[in-house]
């Protein structure tokens, strides 16, 4: 018989949305609202710059943190989009926004360390945090609009925390921090020695104005994650940006290049292409989310749900109003098998999730209406 494998791996659960997943999956014609993926194609240019470097043989190991002119451009592409002010040696190309994350908590956390994070939250930082020996700490942002507050920071930081993660806009709420939000909040942060992983991935998904970054106020104590998965739809090319203080990434190469090496070479010209010639690709796909949006919002708000009207990235986080006596599970498993909608469970990103369901926009204008006809008639 095998020796035992680690034993914390116990601790980590399947990813509910993929639970979920599963058991609707096998429903005959079901318009899936459940997926965090852009429904667009990638940019023409973008493609055909991916296209040439396999024809040249771009084919071999690039420099672990990313080919240095990509570095560059996106050290510019951000400075110019949110004034982040990093230098392309304070940038590692990584496998996604998803690596950039895993490496950034692996960096900096120790056994015991905690983490805080907004609730409801996505839930790919939890399973990492605890892997690293780390205790995730939850702010209920249930009844500040989805939002941390320096009154709820305050509280949730001890001696303990090493800590916090930001993921604004949000999955799985939509919700961001304007920049007055963000400055009050450092100010709690200022001075604490806490670091600040800001996951701006749904940084240029924003609908009433731009994104602003919390890197600029605390320069020293941010460590920001982006990637092009959703600006430029280009989730499936795994390309992500972590980006921090020199100090800090010099270890974080360590990890990033004894567990990959180094991003796709293919990947990074295209990304390459993206961040150079690829400043605007976001506007027409941002407009058409807006337009969704603003369309979800009005229905659902006639169905007679209560909305937090979303500032950016594509997603709905749901109240079931008080006259529904089902829990959020059983709701969506519902919904599904009599109106063929499928919807993600709160309980996927929230211990306040029972009562809430997350629905992503991220489908076609036809698919989304015909899901609210659906979801009206479910309603009656
Ligand atoms: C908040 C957040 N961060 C990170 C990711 C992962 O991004 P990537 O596909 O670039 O790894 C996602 C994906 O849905 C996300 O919603």
């Amino acid at each position: 018989m095998l020796k035992p494998i680690r034993s914390d791996l116990n601790k980590i659960a399947v990813s509910g949305i993929r639970a979920f997943n599963n058991r609707v999956s096998t429903i005959d014609g079901v318009i899936r609202l459940t997926l965090g993926e852009p429904d667009f194609p990638t940019p023409e240019h973008v493609k055909e710059s991916a296209i040439q470097a396999i024809r040249e043989n771009f084919t071999n190991y690039t420099p672990n943190a990313g080919m240095p002119e990509l570095r560059k451009a996106a050290s510019v592409f951000f400075d110019k989009k949110y004034q982040l002010g990093f230098s392309e040696q304070e940038i590692i190309v990584t496998v996604g926004a998803t690596e950039a994350i895993a490496i950034a908590l692996e960096t900096i956390l120790e056994n015991g360390d905690e983490v805080i994070l907004p609730d409801p939250v996505y839930p790919g930082y939890e399973p990492l945090i605890t892997l690293r020996g780390g205790v995730p700490v939850l702010i209920d942002t249930t009844d500040t609009a989805f939002k941390i507050t320096p009154e709820k920071l305050r509280a949730a930081i001890t001696p303990r925390t090493k800590a916090i993660v930001m993921p604004y806009p949000s999955n799985p709420t939509g919700v961001t921090l304007s920049e007055a939000e963000l400055a009050a909040l450092s100010d709690v942060l200022r001075d604490t020695g806490i670091y600040v992983v800001a996951d701006e991935i749904y940084s240029e998904l924003t609908y009433n104005s731009p994104h602003v970054s919390i890197r600029p106020m605390l320069p020293e104590q941010t460590i920001v994650i982006n990637g092009l998965s959703k600006s430029h739809a280009m989730i499936g090319w795994r390309i992500g940006f972590l980006m921090a203080p020199e100090s800090l990434i010099s270890e974080m190469l360590k990890i990033h290049q004894y567990t990959v090496t180094c991003a796709s070479s293919i990947s990074q010209k295209a990304a390459l292409e993206a961040v150079t010639n690829g400043f605007d690709d976001t506007l027409p796909m941002r407009t058409e989310y807006k337009t969704r949006a603003g369309f979800v919002l009005d229905r659902l708000e006639k169905m007679g749900f209560q909305v937090i009207p979303p500032d950016g990235a594509f997603y709905f986080f749901v109240k079931l109003p008080d006259s529904i006596a089902d829990n959020s599970f059983d709701w969506a498993v519902r919904l599904a098998e009599e109106q063929q909608v499928a919807v993600v469970p709160g309980s996927a990103f929230s211990t306040k999730g029972d009562r809430y369901f997350r629905l992503s926009y991220a489908a076609s204008f036809d698919q989304l209406a015909l899901a609210m006809d659906r979801m009206a008639a479910f309603m009656k």
